[in-house]
């Protein structure tokens, strides 16, 4: 097993060895949710605290059952995003959590990089359930599982993600990873949706559906960020829902047999049409959802074992 890191704060500085090595070791506790006793002592002995500065209901959810399943004491501390401040605020929680001696801190919060800052202050292993914009890295692993099982692996694959890129870390810890195991990554959506310096990750961009998904193995849809715009990003939802939702008639350009994924939450009728989220010979999104509570668990596993040989 290769998994040398202390934290999990984003795909960025993970090794494809890494990357591979959390997917295998997810596979055997997919196998442990599907039994009908889902339990394991590995963590046992071991706090675990989840911090969520913001909204969050799966990935909460995901986390706290994988700890569970996994033998942690869990502690879920609600943070509500009005009580929410930033710089000494954040450090001081971070140092009030340490006096705590946790093993393993979850922490997703708006601002990007808030979660590597606080990484750097405490003695415990830290995950990043979301920052901002910038990563999440649990989602793009949960992804990489979900697409190695139905594709058969995971590599040379066309993927395309649509929607909203720019206000995405789903999107960009996605495209991180799945450039690292040489897929061909296509992003698609309107310009304005479109972060600046693209280019660098190697994608290739497109505005409009139709050429975007030609060939497509994987079609990741994903949902209008809000509460990241300040402004009007796009003229309507039905405009947007002609130009770039996903229905029947779009995912007819993609491979005959590309699968659909979506992180949630989902807005129906806006990026997707319902009856393409619910089809099960196409949509993967509940597998997703299955997927994420064994590469948490997979995840937290790996990051335990180098706390005890740390210790
Ligand atoms: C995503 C997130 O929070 O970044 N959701 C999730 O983790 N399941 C995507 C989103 O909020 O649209």
């Amino acid at each position: 097993m290769t998994f040398t890191a202390r934290h999990l704060l984003g795909i960025e500085p993970l090794h494809p060895v890494e990357i591979t090595t959390v997917l295998d070791l997810a596979e055997h506790y997919v196998d442990l949710n599907r039994s009908s006793v889902k339990h394991s002592d590995v963590l046992a002995g071991l706090t675990q605290i989840n911090m969520f500065f913001e909204a969050s209901t799966r990935t909460q959810a995901s986390f706290e059952l994988a700890g569970k399943r996994l033998g942690a004491d869990v502690m879920n501390m609600a943070m509500a995003s009005s009580s929410l401040k930033k710089g000494e605020t954040l450090i001081d929680t971070a140092l009030t959590l340490n006096a705590m001696h946790p093993d393993l801190l979850v922490v997703r919060h708006p601002a990007s990089g808030a979660v590597n800052l606080l990484a750097e202050k405490v003695n415990c292993a830290v995950l990043n359930a979301g920052d901002g914009r910038h990563e999440h890295p649990t989602q793009a692993l949960l992804d990489a599982l979900t697409i190695r099982r139905a594709k058969g692996r995971l590599h040379r694959l066309t993927v395309a993600i649509c929607g909203d890129i720019a206000h995405s870390r789903v999107a960009r810890s996605n495209l991180i990873l799945l450039g690292k195991m040489e897929n061909r990554v296509r992003l698609i959506g309107p310009p304005t949706l479109m972060p600046a310096g693209v280019a660098e990750f190697g994608c290739e961009v497109f505005d409009d559906m139709r050429a975007g998904l030609e060939g497509a193995d994987v079609v990741m849809m994903l949902r209008l960020q809000r509460e990241r715009m300040d402004g009007g990003f796009i003229p309507s939802e039905r405009e947007y829902y002609h130009r770039f939702g996903l229905d029947a008639e779009k995912l007819g350009y993609a491979k005959p047999d590309a699968i659909v994924m979506h992180p949630g939450p989902m807005n129906r009728g806006v990026e997707i049409d319902g009856t393409i989220a619910d089809d099960i010979n196409r949509s993967v999104i509940q597998e997703q959802v299955e997927m994420g509570v064994a590469v948490r668990m997979a995840a937290m596993d790996l990051l335990a074992r180098n706390l005890r040989k740390d210790r």
